[in-house]
């Protein structure tokens, strides 16, 4: 039986569970591929710590250049996340004649027409499924099982920190910060946890997923973002009221106009799927035009199902069927980018809107009197009467966001409205 030797850069919490996966599952690989698959080299700066897996003697090294000069290796896996030098590592590996592997989608987001581009020039591959839902085979299935559909929608919750930290104080089990704390001890959280709150970590996530589902590059950055510090715990208990949970939702949608794209925190019917998504869990739903509407949900963070990923695109690359679909797919490649990306002004959807009121006669008339200059439609309306006010909890029928937009702005500027119109989508796909 042949070997084949593979390396791994990065010995933290992924990579620890990469390694778990290759030693503990070394028999079922052999029998899957064929072949040896035998982890040569183990890389990391941090040669002290110590790790909860055994690894054999002379694996674990600090020196790099040894890896990329080693013939042998044919495969390597980069887990060291942030953009250097986890870019540099994989343009000398690609150079020297190795296929990737790699769960960084920071860097994807960042740098993938660079390194997707070395990559095909030296006929290599590069294969990321854990980059985006960590345990979930969202872009294997994407691009193999569904890839006969024209989608029309993708609706994801991608970052499970956030939706941990959402859970916990919908729950009043924890307050946001204490949140954000225990998700980062559970290893959920990005080393910088401000890109997982923010919205950023979910927008590259959506630009990938865009990417391979509607066949358009995005630049993650161009995708409006809101994080979940804008959501108020008062929020719970109003969505609550109406019926709905607040998930902080990616949503590529497809429309006759072009590509609408955004990340922000959204009121979910409390029937619909994503409303049962838990704690660190990921959802993503698809409606294609053959198959309709599927489902799929699980662990999209934390050692172990992050590292099912790795190791399955690690099966894949053995095998030869990464490079099929990185061939099929020709992704990070401009002259792809065939989708229209909707302006924001243009999206068009449903509003959940909270403000102050001064409790007097006549002021219901003149909110109301701006949503109907601006043709929107009011679907619900709640009025709690708080000290020397009201609170006005209201939804929108689908309107369109410059409309909408333009409404809060002069609702604010109004003296019977005080402070400012807390604004959060409603999902409606
Ligand atoms: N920090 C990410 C999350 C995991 O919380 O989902 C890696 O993508």
């Amino acid at each position: 039986m042949d070997n084949v030797k593979i390396a791994l850069f990065g010995f933290g919490t992924i990579g620890t569970g990469v390694v778990k996966i290759l030693l503990n599952q070394a028999e079922r690989i052999r029998k899957t591929t064929g072949k040896n698959v035998v982890l040569a080299k183990v890389c990391d700066k941090d040669l002290t710590t110590q790790r909860d897996v055994l690894v054999p003697d002379g694996v674990i090294t600090s020196d790099a250049e040894s890896i990329f000069n080693d013939p042998e290796i044919k495969v390597a896996v980069e887990l060291i996340g942030g953009l250097e030098p986890a870019r540099t590592f994989i343009l000398k590996l690609l150079e020297n004649g190795k296929d990737v592997v790699t769960a960084n989608k920071a860097l994807l987001a960042a740098h993938g027409e660079e390194l997707f581009t070395a990559a095909r020039k030296h006929g290599r591959t590069i294969a990321f499924e854990a980059a985006v839902c960590g345990g979930i085979p969202i872009l294997n299935s994407l691009s193999t099982a569904l890839q006969a559909n024209n989608l029309l929608s993708i609706t994801a919750i991608a970052n499970g920190t956030c939706n941990y930290v959402l859970t916990q104080m919908e729950g009043g089990n924890m307050s946001y910060s204490d949140a954000v704390k225990q998700a980062q001890k559970l290893g959920y959280a990005e080393a910088n946890p401000a890109m997982d709150v923010d919205g950023t970590d979910t927008a590259q996530k959506l630009a990938i997923l865009a990417q391979i589902g509607f066949r358009t590059t995005v630049d993650w950055r161009n995708i409006p973002r809101i994080g979940i510090e804008s959501v108020d715990a008062i929020d719970f208990n109003y969505a609550k009221e109406l019926g709905y949970r607040i998930k902080l939702l990616a949503v590529a949608r497809q429309s006759d106009e072009g590509l609408e794209l955004h990340v922000s925190p959204t009121l979910v019917p409390k029937d619909n799927p994503l409303a049962a998504v838990r704690g660190a869990f990921n959802a993503v739903r698809i409606i294609g035009d053959s198959v309709g509407p599927v489902f799929f949900h699980g662990l999209g963070a934390g050692q172990l199902p992050t590292a099912s990923a790795v190791a399955g695109d690690i099966i894949d690359t053995v095998l030869g069927r990464t490079a099929i679909t990185f061939n099929a797919l020709n992704l990070w490649n401009k002259t792809d980018a065939v989708n229209r990306i909707k302006q924001p002004e243009t999206f068009f959807g449903r509003s959940y809107l909270r403000f102050n009121v001064i409790d007097k006669p006549g002021v219901l008339h003149e909110i109301s009197g701006i949503f109907g200059k601006h043709n929107i439609s009011i679907a619900s309306l709640i009025q709690h009467e708080i000290e020397d006010s009201a609170a006005l909890i209201l939804t929108t029928h689908e309107a369109k966001e410059g409309d909408l937009l333009q409404s809060i702005q002069e609702l604010e500027t109004l003296r019977s409205v005080q402070g400012k119109v807390v604004r959060l989508r409603v999902q409606n796909i």
